[in-house]
């Protein structure tokens, strides 16, 4: 996509009201996500490949889902934070999309839209995963929750960063601070993410390269760098 029709596709979702963009990709700075269930290490491979793009002078931003502008922030904290209150599926998910609306809008869109590369740890997949799959929303709902908020943006790639969820226990298990609200959940809950994710994976596999993040950490990052030299010449 070009700039021209990047710039028209979000004064055109601005004037569509609540109606669902169509999807369109990036080519003006690329857009990259990282996805996986907790522990699956994909926090220190963007610090890895951060540190190889500015090695090689390619500018890029680095954020996070949910996060990334001070409201995304405070979403984040209200959702992650254990809590004696029940919070409801539906809730969670409207919150999770809340904060992506305002980081595509506040942040990503206007990186992409100067050239630079965006690198997101999460995005609308990790919301398929974890409150469609895991949590048994109906689908197609959070898909066009999903297109909404992103106002159709596509990641131009996926890693995802896939391990068997024992192992992702064990790692933040071993990291020395409390599980976050969604960590506490079963291991039943992270299989189902993960299958969420796989089943994503197998559904797009142009996009969405899995990536064994069970290989020790070396390994893992030179996968990830084979896939963004071939890809985009990084
Ligand atoms: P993080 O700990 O990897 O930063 O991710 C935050 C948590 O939020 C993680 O448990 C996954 C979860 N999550 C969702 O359930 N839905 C979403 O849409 C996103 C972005 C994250």
């Amino acid at each position: 996509m070009r700039r021209a029709e990047s710039q028209r596709a979000v004064k055109g979702r601005e004037r569509s009201g609540v109606e669902a963009p169509r999807e369109h990709r990036s080519t003006i700075g690329h857009f990259v996500t990282f996805e996986g269930i907790e522990g699956s290490g994909k926090t220190t491979q963007i610090r890895r490949l951060s540190a190889h793009l500015t090695a090689k002078g390619v500018p890029h931003l680095v954020t996070r889902e949910p996060g990334g502008t001070p409201l995304s922030d405070e979403i984040r904290a209200l959702v992650l934070v254990p809590r004696e209150e029940t919070v409801f599926p539906e809730a969670e998910l409207l919150l999770y999309v809340a904060a992506r609306a305002q980081h595509v809008r506040g942040r990503i869109l206007p990186a992409l839209l100067s050239g630079q590369a965006v690198l997101c740890d999460r995005f609308s997949d990790a919301t398929t995963a974890y409150q469609a799959n895991a949590r048994g929303l109906e689908a197609s709902l959070v898909e066009r929750l999903n297109r909404f908020a992103a106002g159709g943006l596509v990641p131009d790639l996926t890693l995802l960063f896939d391990l068997p969820p024992e192992d992702g226990f064990a790692r933040v298990k071993g990291r020395g601070y409390g599980p976050d609200r969604l960590e506490r959940e079963s291991l039943e809950f992270h299989r189902a993410v993960r299958d969420g994710y796989l089943r994503l994976a197998g559904r797009d596999p142009e996009r969405i390269v899995r990536i064994d993040a069970a290989a020790p950490e070396e390994e893992v990052f030179r996968s990830v760098l084979r896939t963004v030299a071939q890809r985009f010449g990084w």
